[in-house]
């Protein structure tokens, strides 16, 4: 195979710019799409040029023409349909979050094995380069040991009726935009959180609309990070050593066509100048950025070398399985009160 042909499970909106990254792969094709509702499949495959179009989710499953299907379904069906799928013999491409439950996590990956198909979360954030040169640079030393993070991630809800409002759905601040923190230090400081505190301020429908969580890490490093589907829009994130720190303006990299920066202060020496070791001097300072982004070509181009190259998949489904429980974790906090625990060799969520 030397081209993934693709199709795309519903209608979402997220669709919008993952066609645009397979359109600018020369080894991707979109082929069809499905819809739970058959006119809207055809209107939307005749607006985006697409040759099949499906009235029932189960008719992809079944298509011949398709190689791989990107799940762009509400959060609470993503593991049912990546399993059908898996057992067909399509690869997945799943949005995030993965699952739900630890649990789903594992009977897709179990799925997707069996099948010898590959299962991959979606995640533009991880597979542009800005997140692995961040992990590059906090494995080199050069930002000493890390001693905190924090980081945020705030939009205003623009519709009264979202699948983020309703908590069947696995809707919620946390599942939405809070796996992105999550995923993110996982990736860059390479470590797995031991604990979680958390608070949340809950909506109408019963979500969380503005959760605030705090991971803490076996080395001491502790990640703060807030979250808002309620809130004006804010996004950044910071990272702060001993000998230097990092300011990313675009941690998440979502905004395709913005300019992502990163600010790094570094000590000029180890010793802190000035009476109270607050001269500015003593720091010395560099920014670069990474172009326009296109993180999700990003992400396109990563799931293709996993089916066409067989490469390993840089962020596996341990990674994850390991943030769903994180989630849970914080979750877990939230609704109690207390810290939670987290044994990365336990099943904690269901
Ligand atoms: N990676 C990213 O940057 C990013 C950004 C946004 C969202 N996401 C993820 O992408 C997924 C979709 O998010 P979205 O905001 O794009 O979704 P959306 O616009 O609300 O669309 C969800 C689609 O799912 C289908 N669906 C099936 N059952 C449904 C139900 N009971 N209620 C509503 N829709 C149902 C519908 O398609 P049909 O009617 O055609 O079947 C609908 O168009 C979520 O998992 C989200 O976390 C990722």
């Amino acid at each position: 195979m030397s081209r993934l042909r693709w199709g795309l499970l519903s209608t979402a909106r997220i669709n919008e710019r993952f066609i645009d990254a397979v359109r600018r792969s020369d080894r991707s094709e979109l082929v069809a799409v499905a819809s739970r509702d058959v006119q809207r499949a055809k209107a939307y495959a005749n607006r985006h040029d697409i040759y099949s179009s499906y009235g029932t989710y189960e008719e992809l499953v079944k298509a011949p023409e398709v190689d791989a299907v990107y799940v762009s379904l509400p959060n609470h069906l993503h593991a049912e349909w990546a399993m059908r799928l898996s057992e067909a013999g399509k690869h997945v491409f799943c949005e995030k979050p993965l699952a739900l439950t630890v649990a789903n996590v594992d009977g897709m990956a179990q799925a997707a094995q069996q099948a010898g198909v590959v299962l991959q979360e979606a995640s533009a954030t991880r597979f542009h380069r800005q997140t692995s040169d961040i992990a590059e640079i906090i494995s080199s030393g050069r930002l000493g040991r890390i001693l905190f993070c924090h980081a945020t991630f705030e939009f205003t809800l623009p519709a009264a009726a979202d699948i983020r409002l309703n908590a069947d759905m696995g809707g919620g601040a946390l599942w939405d935009v809070g796996c992105y923190p999550v995923a993110f230090f996982q990736a860059v400081l390479r470590a797995n959180p031991i604990s979680a505190y958390a608070r949340a301020v809950t909506g109408r429908t019963g979500v969380d609309l503005a959760f605030s969580g705090l991971l803490g890490y076996e080395s001491g490093t502790a990640v703060q990070f807030t979250v808002s589907m309620a809130t004006p829009m804010a996004r950044q994130a910071r990272i702060v050593g001993e000998q230097g720190s990092l300011e990313l303006d675009q941690p998440w990299l979502t905004n395709t066509g913005a300019v992502a920066t990163v600010r790094q202060q570094l000590m000029r020496s180890t010793a802190g100048a000035g009476t109270f070791g607050d001269d500015p001097d003593q720091l010395e300072e560099a920014t670069w950025d990474y172009g326009l982004i296109d993180a999700y070509f990003d992400e396109v181009r990563g799931f293709e070398k996993l089916v066409l190259d067989g490469e390993q998949s840089p962020y596996p489904l341990s990674d994850s399985r390991m943030n769903v429980q994180v989630i849970t974790a914080l979750h877990e906090s939230a609704r109690t009160g207390r810290e939670v625990l987290i044994d990365p060799s336990s099943i904690t969520n269901e």
